[in-house]
């Protein structure tokens, strides 16, 4: 499984990026309104974020009509080689994705919430998935189950030709809220998941570990004073 940091925090994701794991970045307009974003410096910080990852970066399009998210999405592909386009799951962001998909401009697929939305997305040429665990669990559904099914059912099938030269859809498990989020998405074998800096962080945590180091240390000590 790959990690991408979900963010649009330029500090997160430099130091995310320094650990060697990174392999690409999500955001969303609700992140970069989080750091306190302005229209006018948006692209300035897509391209900044590009620089700093080696990866694809998806930035999103927030038209409503196939004509408009197609504009924007040439828009945002122009920013930087990485950038890949978001597009909500939907008549209009289908449309558009098999447009931008012709073009060879990679298309994450978002806010999906059922296998159908799924194999739509990929019939259109979505070139990533984003299957949203912790929204599905807040409405009192699985999120995990179904990413589960969501996984099976593009396996189902050979999707060379269908998006980009043959590259295959690869699903992002998105709205990750906890470390056991990510543990059963690696389990199940999902390809991305896509994770907030503070769970990254705790995925590397464990009080064991912790209480590993301490006593290591401790036992230095004694070998330095002997
Ligand atoms: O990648 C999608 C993610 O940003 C949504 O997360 O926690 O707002 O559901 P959340």
């Amino acid at each position: 499984m790959k990690f991408f940091i979900d963010t649009a925090d330029l500090k997160e994701i430099e130091e995310a990026a320094s650990w060697g794991v990174l392999a690409g970045v999500t955001t969303n307009p609700s992140l970069y309104a989080r750091i306190g974003g302005k229209l006018a410096d948006f692209s300035t910080h897509i391209q900044r974020i590009c620089a700093l990852v080696d990866g694809p970066v998806s930035a999103e399009a927030v038209g409503t009509s196939r004509n408009d998210i197609v504009r924007e999405a040439r828009e945002l592909a122009a920013l930087a080689a990485n950038v890949a386009v978001k597009i909500p799951i939907g008549i209009e962001g289908l449309a558009a994705t098999r447009v931008l998909a012709n073009e060879g401009i990679p298309v994450n697929v978002t806010l999906v919430f059922s296998v159908p939305q799924a194999i739509m997305a990929a019939r259109a040429g979505a070139r990533y998935i984003s299957p949203f665990i912790g929204r599905f669990d807040d409405i009192g559904e699985d999120g995990l189950a179904q990413i589960a099914d969501i996984s099976d059912a593009v396996a189902n099938y050979d999707w060379r030709g269908v998006g980009i030269g043959d590259e295959e859809p690869e699903i992002i498990a998105a709205s990750i809220r906890s470390v056991q989020h990510v543990a059963q998405v690696a389990l199940l074998g999902i390809d991305i998941a896509t994770v907030p800096f503070n769970i990254l962080e705790k995925c590397l945590t464990h009080p064991l570990t912790d209480q590993g180091i301490a006593a290591f240390l401790n036992d230095w000590e004694k070998v330095l004073q002997a």
